[in-house]
């Protein structure tokens, strides 16, 4: 979603600015913009539509060179308003305020309404443009630039990660936040702010991750920071562990690609020190796990898009396993009904950014509930709101992930909620030594039966070929397999447009298979399990409609070959826990390489972001 990066520094910022709004694509956006103080005081601002490069096109045939030691910039997800250069960010007010903005002033119209009474032009239709005026109005009664924004802040409703600069106030910048994130970039060089920190890599690594509600004051050499009740406060410095390969493409053409393959890597970093040999150690979750999962009759899971599918799969091993009723929900959904929250419950938000709104607006709301619950994030980002707000928490540690579509952080997310189903059966007494000792081993061999499995990739890219003029597919799979076959439609429609659905076998003949014939490819996961015999029987439904069929089995599965199938043994013996982990690893290759064929922008896909901040 919206990017910002701002900063006082030494030198001329402009490059600084630039380069932070690179490393901010991936985030995804449709404008972008900057605006420096220049030498002469004056605000001096560049916008485009469509990408960065745009921008820096814009900014190189100007006449007079932006140039200046102070600024922000901005690139923006339109929300409010089409994407134009007039309602990309900085917004300025009157020459005399200029701010970016991430997040949603949701009482933007009322506050308009009122601005435009006192003469106020709008020149935008952003809910944004309210902000700078509300400043702008704020700083007739004030010397002071912090003051007037601590005063327009206390008007909004929404959320917000705000940047502000004005010539009355030179070398000064304030930056806020509520609901969104904003971190601060510290340096011999100067200080700055981002959205998040691949903005300022690399500059800095030494960074301060402002709370909720906190409002500093950054200048060259300073940066004080105020709290919500306005009192100064200390924030601690930390030093970010990001290195510069983890986010470089290196041997890769597509992030996409590279976090596919890394997933080995990621998995073994999930699973360091979180198990023994033959246990899983429950304390990995937090020093009050073992006490809280001691004590828990129910679970809900609530996350979005991709966790949420990961939090399907969980479902079928936390009953399985842990013999826990467990219930999964949309959290956009989920945080506006009533639900009825049974004693008892560990509230569990899968994410893996941190920062997606409707995840964290439902974690906050059921912390406002009276009954005895319980919360649990697990989260791939670790200064993010959703760790913050949690009382255990686990981090998947996949590692950066830039490509909007979610690969590792899925796989990572799976590993972790195995863990999860292990530890919590184990503290309620319903796994045994030998079965807890049979699901570690299977996780450990995961990241070589991955290794393997990515090895197929040349069988996959044959396959994609058969895509080309496809419009439709249909994913088929049983038990949790059908979570992952949501998962592979999914990333089929969102890299490659393709419409793709995915339904549990057993639903076929209950309405989609009228959809079924020769030109809607059928893909199906078939592991050797219990629902094995019934999977077979409905590819001979498939079958009898001459549909193309992709079957990715389980070697020992056997499933027989028919007319205008294409059968990929997968892997070989694979458990319940494993299963599922493995076969999304053909499925992302396999939308990948369609989306290579359909020749779409594979890391920044049409309309999406990374980082759903808003709603
Ligand atoms: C799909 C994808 C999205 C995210 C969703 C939730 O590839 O990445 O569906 O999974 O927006 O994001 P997080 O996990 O950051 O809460």
């Amino acid at each position: 979603m919206c990017g910002i990066v701002g900063g006082v520094c030494k030198n001329n910022i402009t490059p600084i600015l630039i380069d932070g709004l690179e490393h901010l694509e991936y985030r995804g956006y449709d404008s972008a913009g900057v605006v420096v103080l220049d030498k002469n005081n004056i605000l001096s601002r560049a916008r485009s539509v469509g990408k960065v490069a745009n921008l820096k096109k814009n900014i190189s045939h100007r006449k007079i060179p932006l140039l200046g030691s102070s600024g922000i910039a901005h690139t923006r997800w339109a929300t409010h308003g089409e994407p134009s250069n007039r309602n990309a960010h900085p917004h300025i007010c009157n020459h005399s305020v200029s701010i970016v903005h991430n997040g949603i002033i949701e009482n933007f119209l009322q506050l308009k309404t009122q601005q435009q009474a006192q003469g106020y032009n709008f020149t935008s239709d952003t809910d944004t443009e309210v902000i700078v005026h509300a400043i702008h109005q704020a700083l007739k009664n004030t010397n002071s630039l912090l003051t007037a924004t601590q005063k327009a802040i206390k008007t909004f409703i929404g959320a917000y990660g705000i940047g502000v600069i004005s010539p009355q106030y030179p070398g000064h910048i304030i930056a806020t936040r509520s609901g969104s994130p904003l971190i601060i970039g510290v340096s011999k060089k100067g200080n700055f702010i981002a959205s998040d920190q691949m903005a300022l890599l690399n500059i800095t690594r030494d960074f301060i991750f402002l709370e909720e509600g906190d409002i500093a004051d950054i200048t060259l050499n300073s940066v004080i920071i105020y709290a919500k009740n306005g009192k100064q406060v200390r924030r601690q410095i930390k030093t970010s562990t990001l290195k510069n390969q983890q986010i470089s493409l290196g041997k890769y053409k597509h992030y996409m690609q590279k976090e596919i393959f890394e997933q080995p890597q990621a998995i073994r970093d999930t699973l360091e020190s979180r198990i023994t040999k033959k246990t899983v150690l429950v304390s990995a979750f937090g020093h009050r796990a073992k006490e809280i999962f001691k004590t828990i009759k129910h679970i809900q899971i609530v996350a979005c898009g991709t966790s949420y599918h990961a939090g399907l799969v969980a479902k079928y091993w936390l009953e399985d396993i842990a013999k826990i009723a467990t219930s999964v929900e949309v959290a956009s959904e989920y945080r506006y009904r009533k639900p009825v929250i049974l004693p008892h419950t560990l509230f569990v938000t899968i994410s893996q950014s941190g920062e997606t709104a409707d995840t964290l607006e439902a974690l906050k709301a059921i912390k406002k509930h009276r009954s005895k619950i319980y919360t649990l994030t697990i989260c791939n980002c670790v200064e993010s709101s959703l760790i913050r707000e949690s009382e255990l928490i686990f981090l998947t540690r996949s590692g950066p992930e830039i490509s909007v579509a979610s690969t590792k952080a899925f796989t990572t997310q799976l590993v972790s909620l195995a863990l999860l189903s292990v530890a919590i059966g184990r503290c309620r007494g319903q796994i045994s030594r030998l079965e807890e000792t049979k699901i570690v081993s299977g996780l450990n061999r995961l990241p070589g039966l991955i290794a393997k499995t990515l090895k197929q990739e040349g069988q996959i890219i044959k396959l994609a070929k058969t895509f080309k003029d496809k419009f439709n597919a249909l994913f088929l799979g049983r038990g949790s397999m059908h979570a992952i076959a949501m998962e592979g439609a999914l990333k089929l429609k969102e890299i490659s447009y393709i419409h793709a659905e995915a339904y549990p076998a057993g639903e076929l003949k209950h309405g989609p298979i009228a959809l079924i014939d020769k030109d809607t490819p059928v893909i199906a996961i078939a592991p050797n399990d219990e629902l094995l015999d019934k999977l077979k029987s409905n590819l001979q439904e498939i079958k009898s409609r001459g549909s193309q069929m992709i079957v990715f089995e389980d070697e020992s599965a056997q499933v027989t070959p028919m007319k205008s199938m294409t059968i990929v043994p997968t892997t070989t013996d694979l458990g319940r826990i494993t299963a599922p982990i493995i076969f999304t690893i053909p499925l992302q290759l396999l939308s990948y390489h369609v989306a290579l064929i359909k020749g779409t922008n594979v890391d920044r896909p049409r309309n999406l972001a990374k980082s759903v901040t808003v709603e």
